[in-house]
């Protein structure tokens, strides 16, 4: 089939491309390269530039409901009117089905790795891939709980539903939950029906080896004095009108000193609890008991445009969480896992793994970086915010290879080539990257040997030297 699609978008006909590839010409081939050749001829077309000068002009652009290309490929011809998508239908009952799935599939490999059935799980939540899977990161928030949302007799989400014990056949699991500020303002209603299934399994008549929401509950109660309606707070967002949780700008800036400075930043931007009601308060103290019993964290990876390491959002929200969490465990790192959503079944990987292999994929990928370099200045910008986002993730989390900054250096700041191509395309990416990896080493996250430090650092003070004016030729 590969073979086939290869084919087609090389320019052959359906029954060119079956018979190239060596398929059986069955309907079924026939009806799938079919759709694969019509995307093909959607995706080739520009009606991007086209639509959006339409609409400067103040003519009709075609609506669409928004949507993800791989789940749906009829959201095709791009460039269309994007619409929103029925907030009573979040989630689906795909996502609902799916979610149990995923969250057996997460709860499975972190076992698989070592540990107990966990107490508490951590989950990022985004609007973005939410919304493009119709809530299957909700679905999988609720299924670690034993929950399900209900629907009114018109098919409209009105509230939640504890999944009975019997039937889910295993503990609920504890969950803290933070939103993105996008998918508060966007999922007001799924905000309330995550804060409404954990306040159901908080107050449950149920022993608390089996709910582990009840148990946290009861034991915060105890100590803080507070009603159970404040003690099964666990969904965390900004306070109303903010967004992020400033470590990516933290990171940035590189004017940190430990890992205190990260999770103080991270929990005084998220601690506001979002009721039942949906009603935020800022809740610092059950935000650290329940991190307390955090046992690992994980967000969802929607597409292929973007991974962990492309944009600073991931280190930001996981990766704060997962500092915060540390902190709250009296300094025992938690495991971090990222649930691949990008293809086929789904798949979860440890951060590490996803690090490693986004850095193989990308930065370290001459296809990858060599197609970002024909886009000049931006092109560099992207090489280098990939090595400071990386560097994000090991302030964050602890978890990246020392490998990976070697051959980061070695590739794209030792080597004089490429040093050159990259200074002459945007100076400032490429000394800021020289200054990144150098810091990376200051913090311990890896050790270049004698050789690699002298080519780094004299790499470092030619490309400050340029940007300050300074060339060879008029300094000599
Ligand atoms: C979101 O969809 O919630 C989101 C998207 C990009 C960055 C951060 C959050
Ligand atoms: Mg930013």
């Amino acid at each position: 089939m590969r073979h086939a699609v290869a084919a087609i978008v090389d320019g052959a006909d359906v029954e060119g491309a079956i018979e190239g590839a060596g398929l059986a010409p069955s309907d079924d081939v026939r009806a799938t390269l079919r759709k694969i050749a019509e995307m093909n001829r959607l995706m080739a077309q520009d009606h991007e530039l086209p639509a959006l000068l339409r609409a400067l002009d103040g003519r009709f652009i075609p609506p669409v409901a928004g949507g993800d290309l791989m789940r749906s490929p009829e959201i095709l011809p791009t460039g269309r009117n994007v619409h929103g998508f029925d907030p009573y239908r979040i989630p689906s009952a795909f996502a609902v089905s799916d979610g149990a799935r995923q969250a057996d599939r997460i709860l499975a490999r972190h076992m698989a790795d070592g540990h107990a059935f966990p107490e508490t799980v951590a989950v990022v939540l985004w609007g973005t891939d939410n919304l493009k899977s119709e809530g299957g990161p909700i679905g999988q928030a609720l299924a670690l709980l034993g929950a399900k949302p209900r629907f009114d007799a018109y098919g409209r989400l009105c509230g939640a539903a504890l999944i009975p014990l019997a039937e889910l056949g295993r503990a609920r699991v504890d969950i803290v939950v933070t939103l993105s500020g996008i998918f508060r303002d966007l999922l007001p209603l799924q905000t309330r029906l995550i804060a409404e299934a954990c306040f159901l399994a908080a107050t449950a008549d149920e022993p608390i080896e089996s709910n582990f929401v009840r148990k946290h509950a009861l034991a915060y109660q105890a100590k803080s004095g507070c009603a159970i309606d404040t003690a099964a707070l666990r969904v965390f967002s900004n306070a109303e009108g903010a967004y992020g949780a400033n470590v990516g700008m933290l990171i940035d800036s590189g004017a940190w000193s430990d890992d205190d400075e990260i999770s103080n930043t991270y929990s005084k931007r998220k601690s506001f609890a979002y009721s039942r009601k949906g009603e935020a308060t800022q809740q610092l103290d059950l935000l650290g008991a329940v991190l307390e019993t955090v046992d690992f964290a994980y967000q969802n990876l929607d597409g292929v445009e973007l991974g962990v390491t492309s944009i600073d959002h991931y280190f930001d929200s996981l990766g704060g969480m997962g500092r915060a969490a540390k902190r709250a465990r009296g300094g025992r790192e938690a495991p971090v896992y990222i649930s691949d959503q990008t293809r086929g079944e789904g798949r979860v990987r440890s951060l590490s793994e996803q690090v490693a292999l986004e850095t193989r994929t990308r930065i370290l990928n001459p296809k990858w970086y060599e197609g970002m370099l024909k886009y000049g200045y931006e092109g560099v910008r992207q090489i280098e915010a990939h090595v400071t986002n990386t560097m994000g993730w090991s302030a964050t989390t602890g978890q990246v290879e020392p490998w990976i900054y070697e051959q980061i250096t070695r590739t794209f700041v030792a080597d004089p080539e490429m040093r050159e191509r990259l200074a002459a395309l945007n100076p400032a990416a490429s000394a800021k990257m020289a200054n990144r990896v150098m810091e990376a080493h200051a913090r311990g996250y890896w050790k270049p040997d004698a050789e690699l430090l002298a080519a780094m650092t004299q790499a470092g003070d030619e490309l400050e030297d340029r940007l300050e004016g300074v060339t060879t030729e008029i300094a000599a």
